[in-house]
């Protein structure tokens, strides 16, 4: 899969603009303030309906306009051409894939995987544990089937848990959905470690070049202790959790953990090394993708050459350039990023949210 035509309308300081990529690398150029991160993050809202940089849709859409709007067209492994569409106002959205409106946000990440590497991006290590499901979930979500509806009953179950927990409802009432949870929490549970175990020799593989003097560890903890039944846990905590007023154990509270050294990779490394290991950890995910599945995924590395210095640059276009994906780069120089190893690249340049080749 990939992006063969974006028009963004009204994307930040993008008024109006036409992208045509190619499959192998493109470079988008231009001086700070000029863009670059908002076309990235265009493709990204694309594909997740959401932006890595705000929650906020109003931040999106461009000053004193109604609606951003966003049309594209992707094109399959097996080159079906797929228009995808969205406007989104203050208080509306609406969705379409094929002409036809869409309700869930997951009909339309299914058919446009991306994944994006950024400034900010460090914090999936410095960050909440929800940050961390999230990146896990990314991979479950396109490559384990089943797992969307799995999460959707699961949700709803401990919803309703903890809807009742609060309110103080009867003890049996609390109970009610114990089963639930229960059963949809180690379908999930199985998926996120099938997928986990598929995805860690990417991460060792990479980790091993990058980081060949040190040892790093990558652990995925399911939510509950190792020695427990969950069903057990949620039995035995009720009274403690009505108090609370929720679910203490569970895969909402499931983690993947990082050492260097047997230190924790929060606390115990530079900031430096944080971006590197991020970086590897999108690159794996990115990897295990293409290899899994045999489709390419779209990758968004904002600001590279800011992020890593020379050497790691370096090493990350080596393996970047190797890699089944279609790449979107940005930088301030063109000769800042060596693009010699792609046979398919174009450049753009953005001034003042206007995109020329
Ligand atoms: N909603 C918006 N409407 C208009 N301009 C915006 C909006 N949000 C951000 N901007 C402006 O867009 C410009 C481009 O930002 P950005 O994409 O981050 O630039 P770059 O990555 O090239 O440094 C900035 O000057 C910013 O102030
Ligand atoms: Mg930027």
């Amino acid at each position: 899969m990939r992006l063969t035509k974006l028009e963004i309308q009204n994307f930040r300081n993008i008024e109006n603009s036409q992208l045509i990529p190619v499959q192998g690398v493109n470079l988008i150029v231009g001086d700070n303030a000029s863009g670059k991160t908002s076309l990235l993050e265009a493709i990204y809202y694309l594909s997740h309906i959401r932006s890595f940089r705000t929650q906020h849709v109003t931040d999106l859409i461009r000053r004193q306009n109604p609606y951003l709007q966003l049309v594209a067209n992707i094109e399959t492994a097996e080159q079906q051409v797929i228009p995808l569409g969205i406007r989104r106002s203050r208080n509306k959205s609406q969705i379409r894939v094929k002409q036809q409106p869409i309700k869930r946000v997951s009909d339309i990440a299914a058919q446009f995987p991306v994944l994006a590497i950024h400034p900010d991006s460090y914090k999936l290590i410095t960050g909440s544990a929800s940050q961390r499901r999230q990146y896990l979930d990314w991979g479950v979500f396109h490559v384990e089937h089943g797992f969307f509806k799995a999460w959707q009953r699961f949700k709803k179950a401990l919803a309703q848990r903890n809807a009742s927990l609060k309110s103080k409802q009867k003890f049996e009432v609390c109970q009610l959905w114990n089963q639930e949870i229960n059963q949809t929490a180690h379908y999930i549970d199985q998926l996120r470690q099938q997928y986990f175990d598929k995805l860690t020799p990417y991460f060792h593989q990479l980790t091993s070049q990058f980081f060949n003097e040190d040892l790093i560890e990558i652990q995925y903890k399911r939510g509950w202790p190792v020695d427990k039944k969950l069903i057990e846990l949620l039995e035995e905590n009720l009274q403690k959790e009505r108090l609370r007023g929720y679910t203490g154990f569970g895969p909402q509270r499931a983690e993947i953990t990082i050492k260097v050294n047997n230190q924790s990779a929060q606390t115990c490394i530079s900031r430096g090394q944080q971006k590197t290991l991020v970086a590897l950890m999108r690159l794996a995910q990115a990897m295990q993708f293409t290899e899994a599945t045999n489709k390419p995924c779209v990758l968004l590395y904002d600001d590279l050459a800011a992020e890593l210095d020379e050497k790691h640059r370096n090493q990350i276009l080596a393996v970047l350039s190797t890699m089944n994906i279609q790449l979107f780069l940005t930088a301030i120089d063109q000769d800042q990023i060596n693009l010699s190893a792609w046979p398919k690249k174009k450049v753009f340049h953005v001034e003042h949210g206007k995109l020329k080749l």
